[in-house]
């Protein structure tokens, strides 16, 4: 586990790019933390890395997942924010997209309760100040612990 404190909304998609970048297809990744700790925010430099327009990138506010085919990688843009049991999960056919060829991303991803995929590449975020959010950042599995250590690289 490590941590990494960004100072600017910027700093924090600077990451998300970065990670986008060490992805090769089959990614997942689970954020969460407090409301408006930069979950979106991270996503949209998930997107900047993968070559898909990050200004499209916002919250799924009536669907759970959002879909974006248009870069290197498909992106799936999990917010798991209004879920009320994990079973929902299971209507939107989403293990097709959790355990596709893309990069998925969850916001709230500690909505998935039991059916949290085991190994995943855990980013919880929390304010430590007004511009100031901690990236604490876990990895589940050995394909993330690679990942992990380049994003944490000084
Ligand atoms: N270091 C920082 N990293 C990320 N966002 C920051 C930072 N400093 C300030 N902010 C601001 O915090 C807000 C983060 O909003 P964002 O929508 O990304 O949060 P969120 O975690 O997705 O919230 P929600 O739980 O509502 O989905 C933005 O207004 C952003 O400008
Ligand atoms: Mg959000």
């Amino acid at each position: 586990m490590k941590v990494i404190t960004t100072h600017s909304p910027s700093e924090t998609q600077a990451i998300g790019e970065q990670l986008a970048k060490l992805c090769k297809g089959g990614e997942i990744i689970c954020l969460s933390g407090d409301l408006g700790t930069g979950k979106t925010t991270f996503v949209k430099g998930i997107a900047r890395g993968l070559k898909i327009d990050e200004k499209k990138v916002n919250s799924p506010t009536f669907v759970i997942m959002n879909l974006y085919e248009e870069g290197r990688l498909p992106l799936y843009h999990f917010d798991f924010y209004r879920l009320e049991k994990p079973e929902e999960i299971g209507g939107v056919g989403y293990d097709e997209f959790l355990y596709g060829n893309g990069v998925a991303v969850i916001e709230w991803s500690e909505r998935f309760g039991a059916l949290m995929p085991p190994e995943n590449l855990a980013i919880h975020l929390a304010h430590s100040g007004d511009h100031d959010r901690g990236l604490k950042i876990t990895a589940h599995g050995e394909r993330y612990k690679k990942i992990a250590e380049v994003l944490c690289r000084p």
